[in-house]
């Protein structure tokens, strides 16, 4: 057993017993005991994988959904201590059924935090509401911030560094305070791990028919969203759009659900569409290891506006423009294509008689108005290209100015 997380897990145990083992004490409790001794002041990482690795003394391992992977450091009946390590880096928008404190022991993250307002259960397992962006920070190496259980603290990170690694020192299970929903922007709360197997089994039996390119697919889809309630109608929905797109029967299909649950769907169109451009930052992000670039996803990914984007950046990068910032990303990140150029999922075509130079400098002179000029001046001057600006995961860029 590692001996820095050993007597990490010694102090809070004494710490948290003298407070009762209260609950509300606990986030506070764990985040000053991490910041007296910091991990990632006192923690060879080198080290600790090694003894890890040959030490059999350790103690028993859990499985938390968390990390890739998770390491347990020290286990107590009240708490426990890991280490999680983080490939490709980026957590769904999520609340915890535990409370503590995380510190990044290595690697560098945007967190982000949530409110969901006017919310409403529509069965316990999946609500509707408004959700909102409440704060957005960069955290650098060393940074512990406090995890508190329920809805009150909603979340997500994004890690800019492969590995990042952070120390999570939590609770087991706090009753009542879950379940631990996902959130899925604007609109849908849902718990991940409700064993609904009914669903499950339709999803598989769906991807059969999908394989074998079942002729009755859509009619067979359409007829589950006319039958289904609205829980199992946008699993089936959120499971089924990528085909039903491709086939060009989305539409039709999305109508009849919302026909189905009227006011209660309302949030439904907008949460699917955002729920498949984060999945395409998401796919992306696994090709990018540049940790600037990363960075740049990490923004379009989890923040709406322009200016919000441009403030983040210009706390990251003090010392230029964030508009030259964010053209020099996409000079970085435009590709020759054989219809044109691409930009990250963006498709630009052009006219036969632009050479390529042409076109790069066409693309990135748009990029450029519409960062400036708003979306509105740049619409009247190249309305194709921006067109597709405005379609692909870099939306927000270009949203209020
Ligand atoms: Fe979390």
């Amino acid at each position: 057993m590692n001996s820095y997380f050993e007597q990490l897990g010694r102090t809070v145990q004494q710490r948290w017993q003298q407070k009762n083992f209260s609950l509300e004490a606990f986030p506070e409790l764990a985040r000053i005991a991490l910041d007296e001794a910091p991990p990632s002041e006192n923690v060879d990482i080198e080290e600790m994988v090694q003894e890890f690795l040959a030490n059999d003394d350790q103690p028993i391992q859990g499985q938390s959904g968390f990390g890739q992977p998770e390491l347990l450091a020290f286990n107590d009946p009240r708490f426990y201590i890991q280490i999680l390590f983080w490939m490709e880096g980026t957590t769904d928008i999520h609340q915890h059924e535990f409370s503590g404190a995380f510190h990044l022991m290595q690697g560098s993250s945007v967190h982000s935090e949530f409110d969901f307002v006017g919310a409403q259960s529509v069965t316990p397992h999946i609500r509707v509401g408004d959700l909102r962006l409440k704060k957005i920070e960069l955290l650098e190496t060393g940074r512990t911030v406090p995890i508190t259980s329920g809805r009150e603290c909603i979340h997500s990170l994004f890690h800019l560094d492969t590995p990042s690694v952070t120390v999570v020192v939590r609770t087991h299970h706090d009753p009542g305070t879950g379940p631990q929903y996902n959130y899925l922007p604007p609109h849908i709360a849902i718990d991940p791990i409700q064993a609904d197997a009914l669903t499950m089994r339709r999803k598989q039996l769906l991807d059969v028919l999908e394989t074998i390119e079942y002729e009755g697919y859509v009619a067979q889809v359409s007829g589950m969203i006319e039958s289904l309630d609205f829980e199992r109608g946008f699993n089936t929905l959120h499971h089924t759009m990528d085909r039903l797109q491709a086939l060009g029967e989305w539409q039709p299909v999305l109508a009849k659900f919302q026909q189905k649950h009227g006011e209660l769907a309302e949030g439904v169109p907008a949460t699917l569409a955002e729920s498949l451009r984060r999945d395409t930052i998401t796919q992306m992000r696994y090709q990018i290891d540049n940790p600037e670039h990363r960075f740049f996803l990490a923004l379009v990914m989890n923040v709406e506006k322009s200016k919000d984007i441009q403030a983040l950046i210009s706390e990251r990068f003090p010392n230029q423009s964030p508009i030259e910032t964010i053209l020099g990303w996409v000079e970085e990140l435009i590709e020759p294509a054989e219809f044109g150029l691409s930009l990250l999922d963006g498709a630009f075509a052009f006219p036969e008689s632009l050479d390529i130079q042409e076109q790069y400098d066409l693309l990135i002179d748009t990029v450029r108005h519409a960062l400036e000029q708003g979306s509105e001046s740049e619409t009247a001057k190249h309305p194709e290209i921006h067109a597709a600006l405005s379609g692909s995961c870099l939306r927000p860029l270009f949203r209020e100015i």
